[in-house]
């Protein structure tokens, strides 16, 4: 069964091929390489045995996309992870960010009528809930405004997607509403890959732990949390990543309760910065240099997700905890650092 992954070879994208390869899924990838690098197609190769098809463009390019299509007349579902995902960026530069988010969903949403494909998995976020006024928040939480273009992506992808599955019967799909995904595979063959310098806080410390920044800063030391610093729900993106195989297989299963599903993907616990910086401390034996400073704009005190509904319609759970997250992250640094 051929599955279309847009974004194949970033974070999330290439550790869920890596899962529909070990179970025999054909995997079509398209990706800009805009955050990521060809050597990942390899590195899935070293750990499946398998090369998955690539093709480097941009989703965002109409002609490219209907070609892919016709090449590829046998894909039964797409997982569409492809997308700008950098908050301050997008507040700099929103255009980028409505057209790289939208254009890309919007074109394959129209190849999918075209050529009668049903399925898709979308890549949504925790952002979509702005700061909840209650915690955990479940997926019944109302939308706050977005804090940023970059959320209002996810935001508007979501109703683009409720909108299409209303009106044209034959799709379906389900978003994935992620919230802090991190960790590496556990053969530190993948992992996140960010181009500069990280925005997020795993690939910070792990490159200060590295030398190859000098110091971690921790934003906002004055939040209403037990120690100070802003609460997060952090994931392993192996956890995610088996999380995007049941989805699909939900809807190629045609299990699913109606036509556009949303879920919660996290680990229930929230967690604060200076909790996340100690376990990678204690599980790395590295000490990091980190200091205090201000909040970061745009940032939320805290969020973390009520997993049930996930749990129980999807029958998933997130099995890794945050030491299992920090050590891989740590391994994978280790690695691409050429550290012993
Ligand atoms: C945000 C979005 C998430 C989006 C992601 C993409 C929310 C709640 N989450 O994640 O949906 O997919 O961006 O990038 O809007 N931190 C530091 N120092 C650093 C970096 C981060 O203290 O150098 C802190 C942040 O202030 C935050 C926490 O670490 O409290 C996590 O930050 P980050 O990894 O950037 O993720 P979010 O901003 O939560």
């Amino acid at each position: 069964m051929k599955i279309l992954v847009t974004g194949g070879t970033g974070y999330i994208g290439s550790h869920t091929v890596v899962k529909l390869l070990e179970q025999n899924y054909e995997v079509v990838i398209v990706d800009d390489l805009s955050n990521s690098e060809e050597s990942v197609l390899d590195a899935i190769k070293e750990i499946t045995g398998k090369q998955p098809l690539f093709y480097q463009f941009d989703l965002c390019d109409s002609v490219k996309v209907a070609e892919l299509f016709t090449e590829h007349k046998d894909i039964q579902a797409i997982i569409h992870f492809a997308a700008s995902k950098a908050v301050g960026e997008s507040v700099q530069n929103p255009l980028k960010y409505y057209r790289n988010n939208l254009d890309s969903l919007i074109n394959l949403l129209y190849q999918m009528e075209q050529h009668s494909i049903s399925n898709m998995v979308f890549s949504s976020s925790c952002t979509v809930y702005g700061q909840p006024d209650k915690l955990p928040v479940t997926e019944q939480t109302p939308f706050k405004p977005a804090e940023s273009p970059y959320g209002n992506t996810k935001q508007v992808g979501e109703e683009i997607l409720r909108d299409t599955t209303n009106a044209i019967d034959q799709i379906q799909a389900i978003a994935l509403r992620y919230f802090n995904p991190v960790g590496a595979h556990e053969s530190a063959l993948i992992g996140e890959l960010p181009k500069g310098v990280p925005n997020n806080l795993v690939p910070f410390i792990t490159q200060t732990a590295a030398g190859e920044r000098e110091q971690l800063s921790i934003f906002g030391s004055d939040y209403d949390t037990h120690d100070g610093t802003a609460m997060r729900d952090y994931i392993h993106v192996v956890d995610l990543a088996d999380a995007h195989v049941i989805a699909l297989e939900r809807l190629l299963d045609t299990k699913q309760k109606s036509s556009f599903e949303f879920f919660n993907l996290g680990t229930g616990n929230g967690c604060t910065v200076l909790e996340t910086v100690k376990k990678f401390e204690e599980v790395s034996g590295v000490q990091l240099n980190y200091k205090l400073t201000d909040r970061r704009p745009g940032d939320v005190e805290k969020i973390y997700a009520d997993t049930s509904f996930a749990n129980k319609e999807l029958g998933w759970s997130a099995k890794l905890g945050l030491g299992d997250m920090m050590a891989s992250a740590w391994k994978w640094q280790k690695r691409i650092s050429k550290i012993d």
